[in-house]
């Protein structure tokens, strides 16, 4: 057999960011101090009540397979948390739990992309939405944008790059990699155009509640007329810090968008284990205040790591307003001892100065570093000390 891999497979690239948590936790097994801004999960242990009821559907004896679109208590649950939060309401019916965020969105594309069909990508992006979306067949398109405007998307821009095979625009607000938040006239603005060209919305909502400033969230399925071509993507993860557990979920008016990733997953993964479902449903309908302890705990953590990123010359970044990433400018650096793109920036802080960070290629811009803050102040402190110093290394060479 000359040809063992599919072309797909063959093409995909692995996540960028997971190798980079990877690379760090093998350095730091075998010892060495390093520093870790690549994580792209809360540092935090999952808070006890959400535990306990993990284990109390254990010690129930509640280990068989659930329904294929998850326990009917954890449905209930989702549907509370989008009318007590945001007034959206959404059937039991209307809401698919999956093995994370990530696994909701795999369904979706599964579900909604032919061969050649596109998908629009507001750049940077998460770095996952491109494969994902070439995984299903589909082509992703990107719409460009700039620090100078907040890398908040021109509505030109995204309209300029709608055509006959548009079929969806995907949008993470507050974002993963940026943390910048869409002002609620760019969302309006989209809403017409999506309205206009007869597109479908993918609104990976997954930082919600990690805003910072005191602001409030709008998501996109409650823009006048949007609930309908909105599916809404979200979960635990990041939330209630529950990434090991894997649950996330979509809520979408479209049954057929409904019943069409039901069955995916009824013939791939059957259902997301019945235990991590148990503590999933505790999260979102216990009580919510672990939820600001922890948002308050990274809003400190952002202001600590922008202050001292402010006094690293050279470097530039627009502050982020939620989730836990700064997605810092590295291009004055670029050039100088051969480093032609971010991963060989990025290779340079780790290997050098033992920082792990995640190169911002993969999230569609090449002059970008990610850093992570979802880590201690004291890991803030030195890991910005290192990058300090190996600025100015760089600068006078
Ligand atoms: C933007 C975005 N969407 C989805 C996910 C996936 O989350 P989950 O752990 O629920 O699969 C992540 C995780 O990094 C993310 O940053």
């Amino acid at each position: 057999m000359n040809r063992i891999l599919s072309t797909r497979a063959a093409e995909l690239k692995p996540s960028a960011t997971l190798a980079i948590s990877a690379k760090e936790k093998e350095l730091k097994s075998k010892g060495v101090d390093v520093i870790g801004f690549g994580a792209g999960e809360p540092d935090f242990p999952t808070p006890i009540r959400i535990r306990e009821a993990g284990k109390r559907s254990l010690d129930k004896g509640e280990t068989f397979y659930t329904p294929v679109a998850g326990t009917l208590e954890l449905r209930k649950a989702i549907a509370e948390r989008f009318s007590k939060d945001y007034g959206l309401k959404y059937g039991v019916e209307n809401i698919v739990v999956s093995c994370g965020a990530k696994h909701s969105l795999y369904n979706i594309f599964q579900a909604i992309v032919d061969p050649g069909d596109e998908i629009m990508c507001l750049a940077p992006y998460w770095v996952s939405y491109p494969e994902m979306v070439a995984l299903a067949g589909g082509r992703p398109v990107t719409v460009d944008t700039s620090a100078a405007r907040g890398f908040e998307p021109e509505i030109e821009s995204i309209s300029d790059k709608i055509g006959p095979a548009t079929k969806a625009i995907i949008l993470n607000y507050p974002s993963n990699p940026t943390g910048v938040m869409y002002s609620i006239e760019f969302l309006e603005k989209l809403a017409e155009l999506v309205e206009k060209k007869d597109l479908l919305v993918i609104s990976d909502e997954i930082y919600d509640k990690l805003l910072f400033d005191g602001g409030s969230y709008t998501p996109f399925a409650t823009i006048p007329g949007m609930k309908p071509r909105t599916v809404t993507v979200n979960g635990v993860s990041k939330t209630y810090a529950m990434t090991g557990l894997r649950i996330g979920y979509l809520a979408a008016d479209s049954m057929e968008i409904v019943k069409a990733t039901t069955n995916i997953q009824s013939q791939s993964t059957s259902n997301p284990s019945n235990t991590a479902q148990a503590a999933a449903a505790e999260a979102l309908s216990g009580p919510q205040s672990e939820v600001i302890e922890m948002r308050n705990i990274f809003e400190r953590r952002r202001d600590l790591m922008v202050e001292l990123l402010d006094q690293v010359p050279k470097l530039s970044f627009v502050r982020p307003q939620g989730a836990f990433y700064v997605f810092v400018n590295i291009s004055n650096f670029l050039g100088s001892k051969g480093m032609l793109g971010s991963s060989d920036f990025a290779a340079h802080l780790l290997e050098k100065y033992h920082v792990a960070c995640v190169p911002g290629g993969p999230f569609g811009s090449d002059d970008h570093i990610r850093l992570s803050f979802a880590t201690k102040e004291d890991v803030i402190i030195e890991g910005i000390k290192r990058i300090k110093t190996a600025c100015e290394e760089l600068r006078h060479e």
